[in-house]
């Protein structure tokens, strides 16, 4: 199978593996905004991902796993916290570590954010913010970023796992905004850029447009995807 990958809106990123895997990277389906209708209730998923437990990256992760019988890959306190709302296949990661799974190598990277979970009052700790870096069987080795600033050791990412494309958020206020993911492109060496988590509140100002203008001489390709959109 052709590997693919759509923008389902803000961070929430459906892909599909060469082996017919299915692996969502931060579920926000239901009432997210851009989320198109088509979308909001996925039926096969073989894995999710979630970076941290702010509600719009993880919105839809129990109801999701519950549904599909999905596996989640979760920062610890966030994997204990979808335990206990009785998910079984549920595996805790913390930064700096790797997990294989569907033939994925999946290593859990720092992210500059913080993470709780907000579904009860007061909201829980969710552990540290996280990225990944998946590397996909046919080769194709990736950053997803998650919600985060730009941070010096993006250079150690991208000198020792050397994706090729990375998701990077670009929204500004709560991440980095375009004129920080244009230097997070260059300290990680990456070819594509997928921007992220920007037009979906009108607080959210940074736009493609912008990181492709302060991109212009380093010959990095910014993909923009609308949502629903795929890319194969
Ligand atoms: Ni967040
Ligand atoms: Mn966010």
């Amino acid at each position: 199978m052709r590997f693919s990958f759509t923008f389902l809106g803000h961070s929430t990123f459906l892909f599909g593996t060469t082996t017919g895997k299915r692996v969502i990277v931060d579920p926000w389906l239901e009432t997210n905004p851009s989320c198109p209708d088509s979308f909001k209730r996925l039926r096969e998923l073989d894995l999710m991902l979630l970076t941290h437990g702010h509600r719009d990256h993880t919105a839809d992760a129990v109801a999701l796993a519950r549904t599909t019988g999905a596996q989640a890959i979760a920062p610890y306190e966030l994997a204990q916290w979808l335990e206990e709302k009785g998910l079984k296949r549920v595996f805790a990661m913390n930064i700096g570590g790797t997990r294989s799974i569907l033939g994925l190598s999946i290593t859990m990277v720092p992210a500059v954010h913080s993470s709780s979970i907000e579904d009860a009052a007061p909201p829980r700790y969710g552990g540290l913010a996280s990225g990944y870096v998946i590397a996909f069987e046919h080769g194709l080795t990736i950053y997803f970023a998650g919600d985060t600033a730009l941070f010096g050791d993006m250079r150690v990412i991208g000198e020792l796992y050397r994706p090729s494309m990375a998701f990077l958020p670009i929204g500004d206020v709560y991440t980095m905004g375009p004129e920080q993911a244009a230097i997070a492109c260059a300290l990680l060496g990456v070819k594509t850029v997928v921007p992220m988590h920007y037009g979906t509140f009108p607080e959210l100002t940074g736009t493609p447009a912008r990181l492709r203008e302060l991109l212009p001489a380093s010959g990095v390709e910014v993909l923009e995807l609308k949502p629903g959109e795929t890319f194969d």
